[in-house]
C-alpha cells in the first residue's frame, strides 16, 4: 500500500519530509511573495459569511484559480493529484477535485482549534499543507497541532514537509507563529 494512504488509514494523518525539491520550494515562495507584494492576498475569514476574526485566525490567502494556474502551481499540483488518485484507489474515498491556496501568517498569527469539516456536513475529506518555511526553528512556533485520540501531535512547518489528514476526523490548530509562516494549503473534496 502507498505509505500516505496507509498512514491515513492507520492513524488519520500522514507527514512526508522533503515532498518536493528545494527548487520547487523556492519557486512557490517566489510566486507567493510576488502575489503578496502585488496586493493579491486577502485576509481569510471564518463562518458562513467568511468574516475576518482576529480571535480565530490571522492568515492571508491567495486561492489558485483553476483556469489560470501558473506553471509553478501546475508543477505543484501534478504529484498532489497523483496522491488523490492513489487515495481513491486504495481507500475508496471518492475524491473528485482539489482546491488550494497560498497562506501567509504574519508574526504573532495563529489559527485557533477547529475542524475543517464537521462530520457528514461538507465535501472536504482530506486536508493538506506543504510548508515553505526555510530555516524554521522550534522557537519560531507556528506548529500545526493535531488533536488525536491518543493526545496531541505537533508538526513543524518546515520547508518541504507535506502533511495530510482526514478533514472530518482530526480537530487541529496552528499555534502562534513568531516568524512569518508560509504554506500551500488545500483540500481534496467529493463532488
Ligand atoms: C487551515 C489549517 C493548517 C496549517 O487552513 O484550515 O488548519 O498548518 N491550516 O497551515
Ligand atoms: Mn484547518
Amino acid at each position: 500500500m502507498n505509505p500516505i494512504a496507509n498512514d491515513l488509514r492507520q492513524q488519520g494523518y500522514s507527514q512526508t519530509a522533503d515532498f518536493v525539491s528545494a527548487g520547487m520550494i523556492a519557486a512557490l515562495r517566489n510566486e507567493l511573495n510576488g502575489l503578496r507584494t502585488a496586493g493579491q492576498f486577502k485576509r481569510a475569514g471564518v463562518g458562513p459569511v467568511k468574516a475576518v476574526n482576529d480571535q480565530v485566525r490571522h492568515d492571508e490567502v491567495f486561492w489558485f484559480h483553476d483556469p489560470a494556474l501558473s506553471e509553478t502551481q501546475c508543477k505543484f499540483l501534478a504529484p498532489i493529484d497523483e496522491i488523490k488518485n492513489t487515495i481513491n484507489r486504495e481507500l475508496f474515498l471518492g475524491l473528485s477535485h482539489h482546491e488550494f491556496h497560498y497562506a501567509h501568517y504574519p508574526a504573532g498569527g495563529f489559527y485557533a482549534r477547529h475542524w475543517d469539516n464537521l462530520r457528514g456536513t461538507g465535501k472536504r475529506k482530506i486536508s493538506l499543507a506543504l510548508y515553505l518555511n526555510q530555516d524554521w526553528h522550534e522557537a519560531d512556533g507556528g506548529q500545526l497541532r493535531l488533536y488525536l485520540p491518543a493526545g496531541p501531535v505537533d508538526v513543524a512547518p518546515r520547508a518541504g514537509t507535506l502533511i495530510c489528514f482526514l478533514s472530518e476526523e482530526i480537530e487541529h490548530e496552528v499555534l502562534e507563529s513568531f516568524a512569518p509562516r508560509e504554506s500551500v494549503t488545500g483540500w481534496f473534496r467529493t463532488a
